[in-house]
């Protein structure tokens, strides 16, 4: 049986807290140590089923992996052409990022290797990676669909390509820039918006030559990756749903601690500013090369917003907990040129939809967003349809809401918030799990 959960409005959110390192950050961290001469410490991994399971696959391709301590990670890198084949198949679980970024980089490898997934990640799209990636002569193949499982024959001999990515995406962009260290000559890739840009800072922290801008990036194979030491900065996108959770519940103060603020993911940030939040940067300061900030959030009434085309990408991950927040605003939020939402770990629009409608919310959904009219949230049974950000999201809502809230389906939300539960109730959230 799944894992579902029971919440209730709970008290003021205060104190203060750490949420974990960054799911992107760590999957990066893991790839890039693993094919670098030497061995790279990694400290603030995440120590949840995504990243797991990439350290996992890595160990399976002979790299050793030693974990000293909660969040530590040592590597031991086997160099650019280290990796050894695996009969089995490499299984990335729920992360699309995980699948993604491997498409690329075992592209040009001299072994075979099979990628799959679970049953979300077996319905997301891939061809977005392999359409580009077998523009640089990589040989994959995945369901008629372009589903997962993707199978990688064999190429040692990949060319680098000039790619205008159709969607933004960083992990399309990141898998054929994992491709091209291995390609022969110059990859580089424009993205119709810029997205972040966490393998190109790595790959830079680790020696390789690369340039970019945002929005674009290239780089040319053949050269070699040092083992470096990677410090990981708390996950933004864990840090959304109690930023949402202490704007929306009066009597709340919380201080979220050095929290990342690659501007490429602090949309939600802006969004909520212009929703009215009180939420201020406190100590910035540096971390691993990405900034990072103590984020303190108190209590605001929060006003519904058009929110900008221009920050949708900044925010990709943050739109369940923006759906909260906009259905106990004051007045109408809308939302628009968010269809990805549509191809996430779940349709992040339709489920959020209808759970919020559950509640009481007013919400309609379009093609690529919803429009939302605040009001007041009741408890309803809900199914996060196996979506850790869905889950997650409804539990804030149910914080707000009278009545008691049933949320469906949780056990994912070990994916990317280990923890998240203990880590609520901790600072008010009335939630339990079973
Ligand atoms: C990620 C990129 C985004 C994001 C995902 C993590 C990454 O996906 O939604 O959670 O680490 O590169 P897309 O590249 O599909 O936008």
């Amino acid at each position: 049986m799944s894992l579902g959960w029971r919440a209730a409005a709970g008290t003021p959110l205060r104190g203060e807290i750490s949420v974990p390192g960054d799911k992107s950050i760590s999957h990066r961290a893991i790839m890039l140590a693993a094919i670098a001469e030497g061995r790279s410490r990694i400290s603030g991994f995440l120590e949840g089923e995504d990243t797991r399971a990439t350290a996992r696959i890595f160990a399976q391709l002979g790299v050793r992996i030693e974990a000293p301590e909660a969040s530590e990670r040592i590597v031991h890198g086997v160099g650019l052409h280290g990796l050894r084949g695996c009969s089995e198949s490499l299984d990335c679980g729920n992360a699309g990022t995980g699948m993604r970024l491997l498409t690329g980089l075992l592209a040009g490898q001299g072994f075979a290797s099979v990628l799959v997934g679970d049953a979300s990640l077996s319905k997301r799209p891939m061809s977005r990676v392999i359409e580009p990636l077998r523009q640089m002569g990589a040989q994959l193949t995945s369901t008629d669909g372009g589903l997962p499982p993707i199978r990688i024959d064999i190429n040692k001999d990949l060319q680098g390509i000039d790619c205008k990515t159709k969607v933004a995406s960083a992990q399309v962009k990141s898998a054929i820039l994992l491709a091209g260290l291995y390609a022969h000559g110059e990859t580089r890739v424009i993205e119709p918006h810029p997205t972040r840009d966490y393998t190109e800072r790595m790959l830079r922290a680790f020696g390789w030559p690369i340039e970019f801008a945002p929005g674009q990036v290239r780089l040319s194979g053949g050269h070699r990756l040092r083992a470096t030491d990677v410090s990981v900065p708390a996950d933004f996108s864990s840090a959304a749903f109690f930023l949402v959770a202490a704007s929306v519940i009066p009597g709340s103060d919380l201080l979220l601690r050095r929290v990342g603020m690659n501007p490429r993911r602090t949309g939600l940030l802006a969004a909520l500013r212009l929703m009215g939040a009180d939420i201020t940067e406190e100590n910035p300061d540096e971390q691993g090369g990405e900034a990072v900030a103590n984020l303190r959030v108190r209590h605001a009434q929060l006003r519904g917003i058009a929110v900008p085309e221009a920050l949708v990408p900044d925010m990709i991950d943050e739109f369940p907990a923006l759906f909260v927040a906009a259905a106990v605003a004051e007045g109408r939020t809308t939302i628009s040129g968010a269809a990805e939402l549509r191809v996430k770990e779940s349709d992040r629009i339709a489920v959020m939809a209808i759970a919020l409608r559950a509640m009481g919310a007013a919400i309609t959904e379009t093609p690529d967003g919803a429009v939302i009219d605040g009001g007041s949230l009741c408890g309803a049974d809900t199914d996060s349809h196996g979506d850790h950000r869905i889950a997650m999201s409804l539990a804030v809502a149910a914080q707000c809401a009278s009545g008691e809230t049933c949320i469906g389906d949780c056990e994912n939300v070990a994916t990317s918030f280990p923890g998240f539960v203990e880590l609520a109730r901790s600072i008010g959230f009335e939630l339990l799990a079973g």
